[in-house]
């Protein structure tokens, strides 16, 4: 180990490869900064300041996320200035906008002081859709912050609700810009930016119109990137609590890319969908059909039986019957014109395994080379 290439994090001499954040090789060595604007793969912009840490020698704090590791580098990440900071930013986060994170119909006694104050200065009983799985909530809970101590200020813009997919509350945006870098810098859609200036700041849309009038297309990168209750699938809004899910991993089905996504399961149906973190092709990232193209799981208007063509109209039949009809009339029509009048055409929408015995099925069966594939079936 070269000296040229350590430095000490709380006292550890930890090792780093050119071009390494201090956030990188801090959690590379499991030792925890928090972060809200922070998105990998984006380029860090070091606009919430949470991850700041002390250097010895520094004349300011410095954003871990955004600070290149150097030789030497003597960083503390929880020392009292760095605490005293991180309090300050939560505090002004936690006192602009609507940040109500009190439980709805729980006894006051019961409520902890942070929550009877955001309470106090929302005035709103609707308990924030992401209670429980909120980035700001987490880190005010850790370092026992409220509001308290600054004069509270006003949502400026009414909620967006007009598209099916994705309700933008900008009275809880904290102006991370995690969804800007989303769309940007990881779907490179280009939809969304900083406009306005100084309070007046939001998130926009292409001349500030609603997302559904912009370029958007709808691939949900944004609410998955977003730390806090701004952007929320329309879909299970006040539906679904975090804790009352469960991750179940599984490849989409939409086509033949094989994007890694996790399903959130609640009593038994799929709820939300998300892309699965650190995981290939996709490295978390959706399109707006594997996002949110999934309530076709549980409709009833599947068919719930194979059906049988007589005299002009479907009925209901048994497996059974039905793969024996079909056996049969593949059977007559190969042994009247022969293999070549028979053709298979499987789906980019099943998976490897299905589309190999597809392959097998015609080749070996039928024995034909007529197969092929259509990407909408
Ligand atoms: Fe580093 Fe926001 S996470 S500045």
């Amino acid at each position: 180990m070269s000296d040229a290439q350590t430095l000490t994090i709380n006292g550890h001499q930890l090792e780093f490869e050119a071009g390494e954040t201090l956030l990188e090789v801090a959690r590379r060595n499991s030792i925890d900064i928090p972060t809200l604007c922070h998105l990998k793969g984006a380029t860090p912009t070091g606009a919430c300041r949470i991850c700041v840490v002390e250097v010895a020698g520094a004349r300011s704090l410095l954003a871990a996320c955004a600070t290149p590791a150097t030789a030497g580098m003597e960083v503390q990440t929880e020392s009292p200035k760095v605490v005293e900071s991180r309090k300050l930013i939560l505090q002004l986060m936690l006192s602009s906008g609507n940040h109500n994170c009190a439980v709805r119909g729980s006894d006051d006694s019961d409520w902890t002081r942070f929550q009877l104050q955001v309470h106090g200065d929302d005035g709103s009983d609707e308990l924030c859709p992401v209670w429980g799985d909120c980035r700001l909530q987490d880190l005010a809970y850790r370092y026992q912050v409220s509001g308290e101590g600054f004069t509270g200020t006003e949502t400026r813009y009414p909620m967006e609700t007009v598209n099916p997919f994705i309700v933008r509350d900008f009275s809880r945006c904290i102006q991370c810009g995690r969804c800007v870098q989303a769309c940007n810098d990881i779907q490179v859609n280009n939809a969304i930016s900083f406009g306005y200036r100084g309070p007046a700041s939001k998130i926009i849309a292409a001349g500030d119109r609603p997302l559904k009038d912009s370029d958007c297309v709808f691939c949900g990168e944004c609410v998955q990137a977003c730390p806090v209750g701004a952007l929320v699938e329309k879909d299970v809004r006040y539906d679904i609590r975090q804790w009352n899910t469960k991750k179940v991993r599984t490849t989409c089905s939409y086509c033949g890319v094989g994007c890694q996504m996790d399903l959130h399961i609640q009593d038994n149906q799929i709820v939300k969908v998300s892309g699965t973190d650190d995981a290939v092709p996709n490295d978390g990232s959706l399109c707006v059909k594997g996002r949110f193209g999934f309530n076709f799981v549980a409709s009833g208007e599947r068919l719930q039986a194979p059906l049988i063509k007589e005299n002009g109209s479907f009925r209901a039949a048994s497996w059974d019957e039905a793969l024996d009809l079909v056996a049969s009339r593949l059977k007559t029509l190969r042994d009247t014109h022969g293999s070549d009048c028979l053709g298979v055409l499987t789906s980019a929408r099943v998976s490897n395994e299905e589309n190999y015995i597809a392959n097998k099925f015609t080749r070996a069966v039928l024995n034909t080379n007529n197969i092929d594939h259509c990407a909408r079936l």
